[in-house]
């Protein structure tokens, strides 16, 4: 897909159907996309994990209160160290920043194969670190269910934004 129209079209999507699994290529290339981000000092202080097998996606499931995602069949969570991030000297760590451009890229790669997302952070962070066993050093900011939308993909609607003017400056 042109990348603009893969922009463009990439929506939020909270209606998966639940049979149609993503073939392990496909997530393999969602991966790829991840592995290819950019990081500070090129640290790349993550992991993904993709999540499809029936008992541990029944346990993710239940860290998001929207029943939804039940019918989502896999889902991606993007987790790294804080001690593997790079650090500025006033002490920004850049973990959160390079965890959440690798996740845009892999919901970008995921739009350009026709798989469908939603970044969810409103997820219950506790419990997710005991499912997943999440080491102290470690944080997962974001989360996403992968999967085909449960209407073909026709749900695109206008996107809700503020102009560009409102947003942009060209100075
Ligand atoms: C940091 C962040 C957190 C979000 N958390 C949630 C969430 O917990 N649940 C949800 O349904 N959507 C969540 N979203 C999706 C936003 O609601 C959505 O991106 C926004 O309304 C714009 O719509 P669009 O993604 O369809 O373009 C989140 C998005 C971002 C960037």
């Amino acid at each position: 897909m042109e990348f603009m129209t893969v922009v463009q079209n990439r929506v939020s999507c909270r209606a998966y159907d639940p049979k149609r699994v993503i073939p392990q290529e496909l997530l393999v290339k969602i991966a790829e996309a991840g592995k290819a981000a950019p990081s500070a000092a090129n640290l790349q202080p993550w992991k993904f994990l993709f999540i499809s097998t029936p008992d541990l996606l029944g346990k993710v499931r239940e860290c998001y209160s929207r029943r939804w995602i039940d019918n989502a069949p896999h889902i991606l969570i993007v987790k790294g160290s804080r001690t593997r991030a790079w650090v500025r000297r006033d002490g920004y760590n850049s973990l959160e920043t390079d965890l959440t451009i690798a996740m845009d890229h892999m919901i970008l790669a995921a739009e350009n194969y026709g798989i469908a997302s939603c970044w969810i952070a409103a997820f219950d962070n506790e419990k997710l670190r005991e499912v997943l066993s999440i080491q102290s050093d470690e944080e997962v900011f974001a989360i996403t269910p992968l999967g085909y939308s449960a209407d073909g993909g026709e749900r695109r609607r206008e996107k809700k934004r503020f102009d560009l003017d409102q947003v942009a400056e060209f100075i």
